[in-house]
């Protein structure tokens, strides 16, 4: 006999940076029964998969589909698949996962040019031009949505110019994609990744991607194929060999093709749930959904600021998902956290680095972009800050955020009339 308990965690309303709550469709999804990845109906479902994503990614790019693993193997297979030693990178940073861009790059033997960007402050598409015409990356590697400052780097521009110094665009969109506007191929963003414990909805475990024609050449002239699943056409790429089996976007791609060449083992749960976070979405609308997100943000900022408390960062950047709010002088941010997980079961996030102890990160994204989660979090925050001493104004936050939820409301149905 086990003297171990069934698994029963305790209810958590996950009001972090992400995790979220996963939309309980999806965890439906996720125990649907297994069945063998080259069953037509399991490639059926890969191939869904693909379609629903390219209009959560807005492309028409061939190559979308999943990688198995969290949000950053999906950053591992962009970079390693396409740096090869010595090749120039050029990483905008304005937060932690920037760092962790150029940390990967490191460590494929890339030369990562690193320009920094005060932390809560996105960059001027401009210095990015100067930086490009400077070093003539063969890459240029960044976040959209960087959790670690809550700030969202404006892309639009940012394709186009790389194109006109001739360098491939890789963003890591884990953190802001269908929760703010993002759109593959309008702004010629060569590879993106994401994952799904963000706007999507769902579990973390996997990673979709998608990557366009010039990511597509310079993948293929690396392509090796791995001895005994290589057939006699299989003739290798010019490029160097890719420095990961698992990673390999040049297998990944044959894997997912009509060849169905043999790599992993598809994750299969983590399929269903990643298609059904995406079918979720879709039916919503992206543009719908990024609305959502937006309305239910500002209704967390209005409702702090209502409170009395100061905001983080630029927030004319913003991302539309979390807020980042100055942890009171006379409370320990930690405490704070601690009872509203207790006594409310509610988690927040804490911070990294240079805003470490001094900032909160509140989200609000995937399922729980809700106005019942906004008001919840905020009537316990405010609970729990007059119990740990904090001076702010009671009573003044759940109807802050509750006001623009209703001017939100009114507004919508009017554009709709
Ligand atoms: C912007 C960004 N990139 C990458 C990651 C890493 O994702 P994962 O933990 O799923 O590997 C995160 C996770 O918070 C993130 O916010």
């Amino acid at each position: 006999m086990s003297d171990f308990a069934d698994l029963n965690p305790p209810a958590r309303l996950l009001m972090g940076p992400g995790p979220i709550n996963a939309d309980p469709r999806v965890l439906r999804a996720m125990s649907t029964p297994l069945i063998g990845q080259f069953d037509p109906a399991m490639t059926g479902l890969m191939g869904e998969t693909m379609a629903l994503y390219r209009e959560v990614f807005k492309t028409a790019n061939r190559w979308t589909f999943l990688i198995d693993a969290t949000a950053r193997g999906g950053i591992e297979a962009a970079l390693v698949s396409l740096i090869e030693p010595g090749d120039k990178v050029l990483i905008p940073v304005f937060g932690r996962f920037g760092h962790l861009l150029a940390e990967i790059v490191r460590r494929c033997d890339g030369e990562a040019i690193e320009i920094q960007a005060e932390w809560g402050t996105a960059f001027d598409p401009s210095t990015i031009e100067v930086a490009l015409k400077k070093h003539q990356p063969k890459l240029l590697a960044l976040c959209q949505g960087d959790t670690s400052t809550t700030i969202c780097q404006p892309l639009a521009d940012i394709g186009a110019l790389a194109r006109k110094y001739d360098a491939l665009v890789y963003v890591d969109a884990t953190a802001s994609l269908g929760g703010n506007d993002l759109r593959a191929d309008d702004w010629h963003l060569d590879i993106v990744t994401a994952g799904l414990q963000k706007c999507l909805a769902g579990p973390s475990g996997s990673a979709p991607l998608t990557l366009g024609p010039r990511a597509e050449a310079a993948i293929q002239r690396r392509r090796h194929v791995e001895q005994g699943i290589a057939g006699p056409n299989d003739v290798p790429g010019q490029g160097a060999r890719i420095r990961s089996n698992y990673f390999d976007l040049a297998m990944l791609m044959d894997y997912w093709s009509e060849k169905r060449l043999n790599h992993h083992t598809e994750a299969t749960t983590m399929l269903y749930g990643a298609r059904e976070c995406a079918r979720i979405l879709v039916a919503e609308g992206v543009d719908a959904s990024v609305r959502r997100h937006r309305v239910a943000g500002d209704a967390l900022a209005k409702g702090l600021v209502g409170m009395g408390l100061k905001l983080f960062g630029d927030q004319a950047h913003r991302m539309a998902n979390v807020v980042g709010v100055y942890v009171p002088p006379e409370v320990v941010g930690d405490a704070v956290r601690r009872d509203l997980l207790v006594d409310f079961g509610i988690e927040i996030g804490t911070s990294f680095g240079p805003l470490h102890g001094k900032i909160w990160r509140i989200g609000t994204m995937g399922y729980n972009a809700r106005k019942d989660c906004v008001l919840t979090t905020l009537a316990a925050l405010e609970s729990v800050l007059l119990a740990n001493g904090a001076k702010i104004a009671a009573g003044q936050g759940v109807p802050a955020a509750l006001a623009h939820f209703r001017t939100a409301d009114a507004a919508a149905r009017k554009a709709a009339e």
